[in-house]
């Protein structure tokens, strides 16, 4: 678990600034949020054999929104599905794709590589992976091969059934890109590119400059790129943007570098496990969704527009280090603060809170509707509660009696008033579900206008602590977006780069 660090580092501040920044371009450019297209690489690559049948079929049924696949063309002409050049590492038998026939690599076994029960998968043809893409959905067609390909290409694509949205070609090689921009003007097409770095000198070839050469040079619509953290930070994806290119990138495979394109704006994310990457990408549009953001970094504003009225009732709060600045640090019973704040009928609370002392009743929040409703505490045996009601739908955490104790954790509530059958109620903490309940009928309790951290009903105990990057959401948090809260702050959910394009796909039929 990611403890929380206790002192404000320079990397930390940069990010601030990189935060800020892109907040300023996301308000020159509108607020134009959209969803990140997923690639199934190769198809869904993880788990089936790659550029099969049975990898594509399950990249759909693992919910890519797009197919990336590899292609060559044949001795005698034809377009078949494989990455490398020769047969040896999928098929196990030696030959070289452009010298020989579509026949000749049909008799080879391409999935029993990766699984027995896949024995028996042929290299497809292109058309065969045509076939299999959905109304709505896309493919990227990868050449690996060289430009003699495209006027085969083309005449294979326009004998297919797919829309030229539905299609997108993507080549390391220029030429190939140049080509298929001249040949086919209407299809998109993305230069790939990955980088190498001089050990002497520290820099990383293609530069900035030289892949925006390259792609006004090709016509490309767009880049795909190797996520190389490096090479691909905000400066580059801002420069791409404003000469209006596409951005792609692969290969993606793990949650903190999905979330961080997403962040950047990314059109696209090729991965090898579709289904994984988009249950752990945190929700589109979230920060949409923020009601209240108390960033209690150093002082009490409110960052919402809407809710402005802070009070202090008793001491004025001191405030102590956490992890992105300071947060808020009542020391005395006496202290609470009151924000202006309605809990949504569907929604979620979250924020770091830290105790010096397991005490009973100590109060985390609670609310102005109800003494007993819309509360959080804890009790002397480390026991966390929440209550969403007086006559029940509570949740509960046994932190350590002793261990826990002047460390910070992240607690997370979420609940949706509507949903009366499933438990609906959750309780997240340091990222992890601790406890649910359903709401029974009739139990709803509208939660009244002010939220207290640390207390606001005199007969609640007032909690002594510390309290930081304190949000209300107006919708159901996600696992993913949890973590991406602790790892990131509430602000990471801002996307940096907006897109330039929303990208619609229609159905063939329209
Ligand atoms: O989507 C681009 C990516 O597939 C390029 O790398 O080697 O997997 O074809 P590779
Ligand atoms: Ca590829």
């Amino acid at each position: 678990m990611k403890r929380r660090q206790t002192k404000l580092s320079d990397s930390l501040s940069r990010t601030a600034s990189v935060l800020a920044s892109g907040m300023l371009i996301l308000l020159m450019m509108g607020d134009t949020l959209h969803g990140q297209l997923i690639v199934a690489h190769r198809g869904a690559s993880l788990d089936a054999p790659e550029n099969t049948l049975a990898a594509f079929q399950l990249a759909w049924q693992q919910g890519a929104d797009v197919i990336e696949g590899d292609f060559y063309l044949t001795k005698d002409r034809q377009i078949v599905c494989i990455h490398d050049e020769n047969t040896k590492r999928t098929a196990g038998v030696s030959r070289i794709v452009a010298q020989s026939t579509l026949a000749e690599l049909r008799v080879l076994d391409v999935g029993r590589w990766k699984n027995e029960r896949y024995t028996g998968e042929k290299i497809p043809t292109l058309q065969e992976v045509l076939a299999t893409v959905p109304k709505g959905k896309r493919i990227f067609i990868e050449i690996k091969c060289g430009p003699e390909i495209v006027p085969v290409l083309r005449a294979s694509l326009a004998r297919g059934e797919l829309h030229p949205r539905q299609i997108a070609v993507i080549a390391f090689r220029t030429d190939v890109i140049t080509a298929s921009k001249q040949q086919m003007p209407h299809i998109k097409a993305y230069w790939l590119t990955s980088y190498d770095k001089n050990k002497i000198r520290g820099t990383w070839s293609p530069s900035l400059e030289e892949v925006l050469t390259t792609l006004r040079r090709t016509r490309a619509d767009g880049l795909d790129t190797k996520f190389e953290p490096a090479v691909v930070n905000l400066a580059f994806v801002r420069r791409l943007r404003e000469v209006g290119m596409e951005f792609h990138c692969w290969t993606v495979d793990k949650p903190s570098d999905a979330a961080q394109l997403q962040m950047f704006g990314v059109d696209s994310m090729t991965t090898n496990r579709p289904e994984f990457i988009r249950r752990e990408l945190p929700t589109q549009g979230l920060y949409d969704k923020l009601d209240l953001h108390l960033k209690l970094d150093g002082d009490l504003k409110d960052s919402s527009s809407q809710h402005r009225v802070t009070s202090f009732v008793g001491r004025t709060p001191r405030f102590q280090r956490a992890v992105w600045a300071q947060g808020l640090d009542l020391q005395t019973k006496n202290g609470t603060v009151s924000v202006h704040c309605k809990l949504p009928p569907t929604g979620s609370i979250c924020m770091w809170y830290y105790a010096r002392d397991w005490y009973d009743f100590q109060t985390v929040f609670d609310n102005s509707a109800d003494q007993n409703a819309w509360e959080c505490w804890i009790y002397e045996t480390g026991e966390l509660r929440f209550r969403a009601n007086p006559e029940g739908a509570v949740v509960s955490h046994a932190f350590h009696p002793r261990g826990d104790v002047n460390e910070w954790h992240h607690i997370a509530i979420t609940w949706d008033r509507r949903d009366k059958t499933t438990r609906a109620l959750r309780l997240y903490v340091n990222g992890h579900l601790s406890d649910s309940a359903g709401w029974k009928p009739d139990h709803w309790m509208t939660a009244g206008n002010q939220l207290h951290l640390g207390g606001g009903h005199r007969r609640n105990n007032p909690g002594i602590g510390m309290w930081d990057d304190v949000a209300v959401f107006r919708t159901m948090l996600r696992p993913a977006d949890i973590r991406q809260i602790i790892n990131g702050g509430v602000q990471s959910l801002m996307p940096l780069v907006p897109p330039t394009e929303v990208l619609e796909i229609r159905a063939r039929s329209e």
